[in-house]
Protein backbone atom coordinates (compact mmCIF):
# COMPACT_ATOMS: atom_id res chain seq x y z
CA UNK A 1 0.00 0.00 0.00
CA UNK A 2 1.73 3.18 -1.06
CA UNK A 3 1.42 5.99 1.90
CA UNK A 4 0.88 9.45 1.49
CA UNK A 5 2.88 11.78 3.39
CA UNK A 6 0.83 13.85 5.90
CA UNK A 7 1.00 17.63 5.38
CA UNK A 8 -0.71 20.41 7.00
CA UNK A 9 -1.68 23.72 5.55
CA UNK A 10 0.52 27.00 5.33
CA UNK A 11 -1.03 30.48 5.70
CA UNK A 12 -0.27 30.96 1.86
CA UNK A 13 -2.84 27.89 1.04
CA UNK A 14 0.36 25.89 0.59
CA UNK A 15 0.96 22.43 1.71
CA UNK A 16 4.15 21.30 3.87
CA UNK A 17 4.79 17.50 4.18
CA UNK A 18 5.17 17.13 8.23
CA UNK A 19 8.19 14.73 7.65
CA UNK A 20 11.14 16.43 6.43
CA UNK A 21 14.87 15.19 5.96
CA UNK A 22 17.32 17.59 8.40
CA UNK A 23 20.60 18.13 7.29
CA UNK A 24 22.44 19.98 9.75
CA UNK A 25 25.93 18.48 9.89
CA UNK A 26 25.30 16.04 7.56
CA UNK A 27 28.90 16.59 5.49
CA UNK A 28 30.26 17.63 1.78
CA UNK A 29 30.20 14.00 0.05
CA UNK A 30 27.43 12.43 2.23
CA UNK A 31 24.29 14.85 2.22
CA UNK A 32 24.01 14.51 -1.74
CA UNK A 33 23.22 11.03 -1.51
CA UNK A 34 21.21 11.18 1.51
CA UNK A 35 18.89 14.00 0.01
CA UNK A 36 18.33 11.77 -3.78
CA UNK A 37 18.03 8.68 -1.25
CA UNK A 38 15.41 10.50 0.75
CA UNK A 39 13.71 11.70 -2.46
CA UNK A 40 14.04 8.31 -3.82
CA UNK A 41 12.33 6.58 -0.48
CA UNK A 42 9.00 9.42 -0.25
CA UNK A 43 10.93 12.29 1.66
CA UNK A 44 9.31 15.42 0.11
CA UNK A 45 10.29 18.20 2.34
CA UNK A 46 14.08 19.01 2.68
CA UNK A 47 15.52 21.18 5.23
CA UNK A 48 19.12 23.31 4.86
CA UNK A 49 20.40 26.50 5.78
CA UNK A 50 23.28 28.62 4.69
CA UNK A 51 24.77 28.08 7.93
CA UNK A 52 25.06 24.30 7.18
CA UNK A 53 27.34 24.68 3.76
CA UNK A 54 25.76 22.17 2.02
CA UNK A 55 22.95 24.23 0.24
CA UNK A 56 25.29 23.86 -2.86
CA UNK A 57 25.49 19.62 -2.57
CA UNK A 58 21.81 19.85 -1.85
CA UNK A 59 21.21 21.37 -4.92
CA UNK A 60 22.71 19.74 -7.36
CA UNK A 61 21.06 16.07 -5.60
CA UNK A 62 17.65 18.23 -6.21
CA UNK A 63 18.08 18.81 -9.63
CA UNK A 64 19.92 14.98 -10.36
CA UNK A 65 16.05 13.93 -9.31
CA UNK A 66 14.34 16.04 -10.89
CA UNK A 67 16.11 15.61 -14.29
CA UNK A 68 15.89 12.19 -13.50
CA UNK A 69 11.95 12.33 -13.42
CA UNK A 70 11.88 10.89 -9.93
CA UNK A 71 10.31 14.89 -8.65
CA UNK A 72 8.82 17.67 -10.16
CA UNK A 73 9.49 20.94 -8.62
CA UNK A 74 6.19 21.64 -7.21
CA UNK A 75 5.86 18.51 -5.02
CA UNK A 76 9.02 18.90 -3.02
CA UNK A 77 8.79 21.52 -0.20
CA UNK A 78 12.43 23.10 0.42
CA UNK A 79 13.14 25.44 3.46
CA UNK A 80 16.44 27.26 3.66
CA UNK A 81 17.04 30.04 6.72
CA UNK A 82 18.74 33.64 6.59
CA UNK A 83 21.79 33.39 8.85
CA UNK A 84 22.25 35.96 11.56
CA UNK A 85 24.80 37.82 10.24
CA UNK A 86 22.48 38.69 7.54
CA UNK A 87 19.98 40.21 9.63
CA UNK A 88 20.33 44.20 8.56
CA UNK A 89 17.92 44.55 5.68
CA UNK A 90 20.30 45.50 3.18
CA UNK A 91 21.74 41.78 3.46
CA UNK A 92 18.56 40.00 3.46
CA UNK A 93 17.71 39.59 -0.68
CA UNK A 94 21.41 39.13 -1.35
CA UNK A 95 21.43 36.09 0.84
CA UNK A 96 18.37 34.69 -0.24
CA UNK A 97 19.66 35.10 -3.75
CA UNK A 98 22.89 33.32 -2.98
CA UNK A 99 21.00 30.25 -1.04
CA UNK A 100 18.87 30.33 -4.11
CA UNK A 101 21.68 29.96 -6.62
CA UNK A 102 23.63 27.43 -4.71
CA UNK A 103 20.40 25.23 -4.59
CA UNK A 104 19.55 25.87 -8.00
CA UNK A 105 16.07 26.74 -7.50
CA UNK A 106 13.71 30.26 -8.46
CA UNK A 107 11.70 30.04 -5.18
CA UNK A 108 12.14 28.20 -1.72
CA UNK A 109 8.86 27.02 -0.31
CA UNK A 110 9.58 28.27 3.00
CA UNK A 111 12.43 31.17 4.40
CA UNK A 112 13.24 31.42 8.33
CA UNK A 113 15.25 33.76 10.10
CA UNK A 114 17.36 31.06 11.55
CA UNK A 115 17.49 32.79 15.31
CA UNK A 116 16.88 36.43 16.89
CA UNK A 117 20.45 37.08 17.63
CA UNK A 118 22.24 39.23 14.82
CA UNK A 119 26.07 38.95 14.28
CA UNK A 120 27.97 41.46 12.24
CA UNK A 121 28.90 40.65 8.73
CA UNK A 122 32.12 39.96 7.49
CA UNK A 123 31.65 37.47 4.71
CA UNK A 124 29.71 35.24 3.47
CA UNK A 125 31.78 32.29 5.08
CA UNK A 126 32.21 34.08 8.76
CA UNK A 127 29.16 32.56 10.66
CA UNK A 128 30.03 33.20 14.23
CA UNK A 129 32.65 36.70 13.92
CA UNK A 130 34.64 37.46 16.68
CA UNK A 131 36.62 40.15 18.17
CA UNK A 132 40.72 40.01 19.48
CA UNK A 133 39.37 39.65 22.71
CA UNK A 134 37.26 36.39 21.78
CA UNK A 135 33.75 37.69 22.18
CA UNK A 136 31.09 37.65 19.50
CA UNK A 137 31.10 40.15 17.30
CA UNK A 138 27.02 41.30 17.80
CA UNK A 139 24.34 43.39 16.04
CA UNK A 140 21.03 43.96 16.91
CA UNK A 141 18.62 44.71 14.33
CA UNK A 142 14.84 45.21 15.08
CA UNK A 143 12.77 42.05 13.72
CA UNK A 144 10.71 43.80 12.52
CA UNK A 145 12.93 45.42 9.58
CA UNK A 146 14.06 42.21 8.72
CA UNK A 147 10.82 40.99 8.36
CA UNK A 148 9.87 43.49 5.65
CA UNK A 149 12.93 42.42 3.27
CA UNK A 150 11.75 38.67 3.81
CA UNK A 151 7.94 40.10 2.93
CA UNK A 152 9.93 41.72 -0.16
CA UNK A 153 10.83 37.84 -1.14
CA UNK A 154 7.57 37.13 -0.77
CA UNK A 155 6.27 39.82 -3.11
CA UNK A 156 9.52 38.82 -5.74
CA UNK A 157 8.17 35.26 -5.95
CA UNK A 158 11.57 34.05 -3.83
CA UNK A 159 9.96 32.77 -0.96
CA UNK A 160 6.04 31.01 -1.36
CA UNK A 161 6.04 31.72 2.84
CA UNK A 162 8.50 32.79 5.41
CA UNK A 163 9.17 32.40 9.13
CA UNK A 164 11.04 32.24 11.81
CA UNK A 165 13.19 29.86 14.23
CA UNK A 166 14.16 29.99 17.73
CA UNK A 167 12.11 32.92 18.12
CA UNK A 168 10.03 33.24 21.78
CA UNK A 169 6.67 34.21 22.01
CA UNK A 170 7.09 38.08 22.39
CA UNK A 171 9.85 37.92 19.48
CA UNK A 172 7.04 35.93 17.28
CA UNK A 173 4.30 38.30 18.53
CA UNK A 174 6.52 42.25 17.79
CA UNK A 175 6.79 40.36 13.70
CA UNK A 176 2.64 39.88 14.40
CA UNK A 177 2.53 42.97 15.48
CA UNK A 178 4.49 44.76 12.55
CA UNK A 179 3.93 42.76 9.55
CA UNK A 180 2.10 42.80 6.22
CA UNK A 181 2.79 38.88 5.74
CA UNK A 182 2.29 36.64 8.66
CA UNK A 183 4.84 33.99 9.92
CA UNK A 184 3.27 30.83 8.39
CA UNK A 185 5.86 28.60 10.55
CA UNK A 186 8.12 28.27 13.87
CA UNK A 187 11.08 26.35 13.47
CA UNK A 188 12.12 24.93 16.98
CA UNK A 189 13.47 22.16 19.31
CA UNK A 190 11.12 20.01 20.36
CA UNK A 191 10.86 16.43 21.45
CA UNK A 192 9.08 14.53 24.09
CA UNK A 193 11.37 15.81 26.69
CA UNK A 194 10.77 19.75 25.43
CA UNK A 195 7.21 19.36 23.82
CA UNK A 196 6.94 22.99 23.84
CA UNK A 197 3.31 22.80 24.39
CA UNK A 198 2.75 26.69 25.20
CA UNK A 199 4.81 27.95 22.30
CA UNK A 200 2.81 25.53 20.15
CA UNK A 201 -0.88 26.26 21.47
CA UNK A 202 0.66 30.03 21.04
CA UNK A 203 1.64 29.74 17.13
CA UNK A 204 -1.64 27.45 16.65
CA UNK A 205 -3.86 30.45 17.88
CA UNK A 206 -1.78 32.70 15.62
CA UNK A 207 -2.31 30.22 12.16
CA UNK A 208 1.58 29.22 12.68
CA UNK A 209 2.52 25.86 11.74
CA UNK A 210 5.30 24.24 14.01
CA UNK A 211 8.10 22.21 13.12
CA UNK A 212 10.48 19.97 15.64
CA UNK A 213 13.81 19.90 15.32
CA UNK A 214 16.41 17.68 17.13
CA UNK A 215 12.71 15.56 17.29
CA UNK A 216 15.16 12.45 18.04
CA UNK A 217 17.02 14.44 20.70
CA UNK A 218 19.83 15.01 18.86
CA UNK A 219 22.34 12.79 19.25
CA UNK A 220 25.11 13.98 17.27
CA UNK A 221 25.03 17.63 18.83
CA UNK A 222 28.03 19.48 19.27
CA UNK A 223 27.00 20.43 23.04
CA UNK A 224 26.44 17.11 24.51
CA UNK A 225 27.04 17.73 28.60
CA UNK A 226 26.99 15.00 31.18
CA UNK A 227 23.58 14.27 32.83
CA UNK A 228 21.87 15.30 29.26
CA UNK A 229 19.50 11.87 29.67
CA UNK A 230 19.44 10.34 26.37
CA UNK A 231 15.87 10.65 24.52
CA UNK A 232 16.24 7.58 21.92
CA UNK A 233 17.15 5.33 25.36
CA UNK A 234 14.52 6.63 27.48
CA UNK A 235 12.76 3.43 29.33
CA UNK A 236 9.23 4.20 28.30
CA UNK A 237 10.09 4.82 24.22
CA UNK A 238 11.88 1.85 24.18
CA UNK A 239 8.56 0.37 26.01
CA UNK A 240 6.62 1.61 23.13
CA UNK A 241 8.79 1.02 20.43
CA UNK A 242 8.51 -2.95 21.03
CA UNK A 243 5.00 -3.10 21.62
CA UNK A 244 4.32 -1.60 18.33
CA UNK A 245 7.35 -3.25 16.52
CA UNK A 246 8.45 0.09 15.94
CA UNK A 247 11.94 1.36 16.53
CA UNK A 248 12.36 4.24 19.44
CA UNK A 249 13.14 6.43 16.36
CA UNK A 250 9.66 5.97 14.55
CA UNK A 251 7.80 5.92 18.34
CA UNK A 252 9.28 9.88 18.51
CA UNK A 253 8.62 10.38 15.25
CA UNK A 254 5.30 9.85 14.70
CA UNK A 255 4.49 11.30 18.09
CA UNK A 256 5.58 14.60 17.09
CA UNK A 257 3.42 14.04 13.93
CA UNK A 258 0.53 12.97 15.75
CA UNK A 259 0.71 16.30 18.01
CA UNK A 260 1.00 18.73 15.07
CA UNK A 261 4.58 18.95 14.83
CA UNK A 262 6.27 18.42 11.70
CA UNK A 263 9.53 16.29 12.20
CA UNK A 264 12.86 16.56 10.08
CA UNK A 265 15.31 13.95 11.90
CA UNK A 266 18.89 14.09 10.27
CA UNK A 267 19.74 11.22 8.54
CA UNK A 268 22.83 10.70 6.32
CA UNK A 269 22.26 7.13 6.74
CA UNK A 270 20.30 4.86 4.19
CA UNK A 271 18.55 2.56 7.14
CA UNK A 272 17.77 5.46 9.44
CA UNK A 273 16.90 7.82 6.52
CA UNK A 274 14.15 4.91 5.84
CA UNK A 275 13.38 3.92 9.08
CA UNK A 276 12.45 7.45 9.57
CA UNK A 277 10.40 7.78 6.98
CA UNK A 278 8.57 4.46 7.83
CA UNK A 279 5.88 6.15 10.36
CA UNK A 280 2.90 5.87 8.11
CA UNK A 281 1.72 2.51 8.41
CA UNK A 282 0.70 2.77 12.46
CA UNK A 283 -0.98 4.95 14.98
CA UNK A 284 0.16 5.54 18.00
CA UNK A 285 -2.93 5.31 20.79
CA UNK A 286 -4.17 8.00 22.32
CA UNK A 287 -3.42 6.39 25.83
CA UNK A 288 0.31 5.43 24.80
CA UNK A 289 1.20 9.87 23.53
CA UNK A 290 -0.58 10.89 26.64
CA UNK A 291 1.96 8.54 28.08
CA UNK A 292 4.89 10.39 25.98
CA UNK A 293 3.33 13.65 26.77
CA UNK A 294 4.32 12.78 30.35
CA UNK A 295 8.16 12.78 29.40
CA UNK A 296 7.77 16.64 28.92
CA UNK A 297 10.55 18.09 31.39
CA UNK A 298 11.15 21.29 29.28
CA UNK A 299 14.79 20.13 28.92
CA UNK A 300 16.10 21.71 26.29
CA UNK A 301 19.76 21.08 24.72
CA UNK A 302 20.48 23.38 22.24
CA UNK A 303 20.90 26.11 24.44
CA UNK A 304 22.55 28.71 23.22
CA UNK A 305 24.67 29.99 25.99
CA UNK A 306 26.95 31.84 24.67
CA UNK A 307 24.79 34.55 23.35
CA UNK A 308 23.28 34.52 27.05
CA UNK A 309 24.04 38.01 27.76
CA UNK A 310 22.72 39.45 24.39
CA UNK A 311 19.03 41.07 24.88
CA UNK A 312 17.67 39.30 21.90
CA UNK A 313 18.41 35.76 23.81
CA UNK A 314 15.06 34.13 23.55
CA UNK A 315 15.22 31.19 26.09
CA UNK A 316 15.16 33.56 29.09
CA UNK A 317 11.26 33.53 28.45
CA UNK A 318 9.23 30.71 29.63
CA UNK A 319 8.31 30.04 25.75
N1 LIG B 1 16.60 25.96 13.27
C1 LIG B 1 17.61 25.57 14.03
O1 LIG B 1 18.24 26.35 14.77
C2 LIG B 1 17.99 24.12 14.01
C3 LIG B 1 18.83 23.62 15.03
C4 LIG B 1 19.15 22.26 14.98
C5 LIG B 1 18.65 21.47 13.97
N2 LIG B 1 17.85 21.99 12.98
C6 LIG B 1 17.31 21.15 11.88
O2 LIG B 1 16.67 20.02 12.44
C7 LIG B 1 17.28 18.83 11.95
C8 LIG B 1 17.19 17.72 12.98
O3 LIG B 1 17.83 18.07 14.19
P1 LIG B 1 19.22 17.41 14.66
O4 LIG B 1 19.97 17.01 13.45
O5 LIG B 1 19.87 18.32 15.60
O6 LIG B 1 18.78 16.18 15.53
P2 LIG B 1 17.95 14.81 15.35
O7 LIG B 1 17.33 14.74 14.02
O8 LIG B 1 17.12 14.69 16.57
O9 LIG B 1 19.09 13.73 15.49
C9 LIG B 1 20.02 13.47 14.46
C10 LIG B 1 21.01 12.46 14.98
O10 LIG B 1 20.36 11.22 15.23
C11 LIG B 1 20.92 10.17 14.45
N3 LIG B 1 19.76 9.40 13.93
C12 LIG B 1 18.97 9.73 12.89
N4 LIG B 1 17.99 8.81 12.71
C13 LIG B 1 18.18 7.88 13.67
C14 LIG B 1 17.49 6.69 14.00
N5 LIG B 1 16.44 6.28 13.30
N6 LIG B 1 17.95 5.96 15.06
C15 LIG B 1 19.03 6.37 15.78
N7 LIG B 1 19.73 7.51 15.50
C16 LIG B 1 19.30 8.25 14.46
C17 LIG B 1 21.72 10.85 13.36
O11 LIG B 1 22.85 10.11 12.99
P3 LIG B 1 23.06 9.49 11.50
O12 LIG B 1 23.14 10.61 10.52
O13 LIG B 1 24.33 8.74 11.63
O14 LIG B 1 21.88 8.59 11.25
C18 LIG B 1 22.14 12.16 14.03
O15 LIG B 1 23.31 11.97 14.81
C19 LIG B 1 18.70 19.29 11.61
O16 LIG B 1 19.40 18.38 10.83
C20 LIG B 1 18.41 20.61 10.96
O17 LIG B 1 17.95 20.43 9.63
C21 LIG B 1 17.50 23.30 13.02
Amino acid sequence: MVKFEPSVRLINGEMMPLIGLGTWQSRPGEVGSAVEYALDVGYRHIDTAHLYGNEEEIGAAIRKKINEGVIKREDLFVTTKLWCTSHRPERVLEALNLSLKKLQLAYVDLYLIHGPVGFQYIDENTMFPMDNNGKFKLDQVDHALTWKELEKAVDQGLAKAIGLSNFNHKQIQHILDTCRIKPANLQVECNAYLNQGPLYDFCTKNQITFTAYGPLGSPGRLDIRSGDPVLLEDPLVLEIAKRHNKTPAQILNRYLIERGRATIPKSTNRERIKENFAILDFVIPEADLLQLDGLNRDLRLFRFDFIKENPAYPFHEPF
